[in-house]
């Protein structure tokens, strides 16, 4: 179930800390519409330079923690819409309880009207007590790619993108093996749930772009203090741009809540990737002969 690496303590602090989670999300979502913050999400756009995909565009969201289906929820699919993309990466903790499902699925169902949607697994979707199985078997009726260690490639007229799916690295689920070799004119979009996935990485590793969640970027921000609470496998990392063994990270704050369906100065979400002509290659200036 959990990754080899993660030792005995944590995988108990774990179990008992989402049986908690899973129990009081259950709770909240029977009281009536009540949460404070998470009504629009901000747009955060990220350019990436790689000419056979220059024009196109991707939209990155993450933590739907989608049980129950909301008003704000069509808010999210509008705003998505107006932004076009060509294909939609969701990062993980997809849900919390079985009770969720027929809610997540209408949510996928129309954002997938939109373009291909790619979806990773997270922290919450493991301890939902949902089988791996049932979600891939649902993601495939759905016409959903659910990549669990696994890679997919998708052509372009010359070149192509990659996308890879890591299973959670929080729970040390991640299997970096998964991973192609380098091939020319590809760019490598690696999506994982935790930001923890950046201290995997080995340099080598043929990867372009790492999006990623969990953090929730602290969900309760206070001016000029460091977030005071991070989840398991973030490491002190909680939103934004991150650099690390020359490989690009970005945490996506998300778009739901854990504990209390509050955000506090820290607004939901939505990233959008728009990739440009690379830059020419500087020529070597030519000698003069002799
Ligand atoms: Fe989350």
């Amino acid at each position: 179930m959990y990754g080899d690496r993660l030792p005995w303590h944590r995988r108990v602090q774990f179990e008992a800390a989402h049986q908690i989670l899973r129990s009081f999300h259950q709770l909240v979502n029977r009281l009536p519409f009540w949460e404070h913050g998470l009504g629009t999400p901000t747009v955060t756009r990220i350019q990436c330079r790689h000419s056979p995909l220059a024009g196109r565009r991707a939209v990155q969201i993450s933590d739907l923690h989608l049980d129950r289906y909301l008003p704000r929820h069509d808010t999210i699919l509008r705003r998505i819409g107006g932004l076009r993309p060509d294909w939609i990466f969701v990062t993980g903790d997809l849900l919390d309880s079985a009770s969720g499902i027929p809610h997540l699925l209408r949510f996928l169902s129309r954002l997938r009207q939109l373009a291909p949607v790619f979806l990773t697994l997270g922290n919450h979707d493991h301890h939902s007590g949902v089988p791996v199985g049932l979600l891939a078997a649902l993601a495939d009726s759905h016409k959903l790619q659910l990549l669990v260690n696994q890679a997919v490639f998708v052509p372009l007229a010359s070149g192509e993108l990659g996308i890879i799916g890591l299973d959670d690295p929080s729970t040390h689920r991640a299997d970096r093996r998964c991973i192609p070799p380098r091939v020319a004119g590809r760019f490598t979009v690696l999506l994982a749930h935790a930001p923890n996935v950046l201290d995997l990485l080995e340099a080598r590793d043929a990867v372009d772009l790492i999006l990623c969640g969990h953090s929730h970027g602290g969900q309760w921000r206070f001016p000029s203090i460091r977030p005071f609470w991070l989840p398991y496998g973030c490491r002190g990392r909680a939103e934004g741009h991150y650099i690390q063994n020359g490989h690009r990270l970005y945490i996506n704050r998300g778009l739901g809540w854990s504990f209390l369906p509050i955000r506090w100065n820290c607004p939901p979400e939505i990233v959008l990737i728009e990739w440009v002509e690379a830059k020419p290659s500087r020529s070597r200036p030519k000698r003069n002969p002799a």
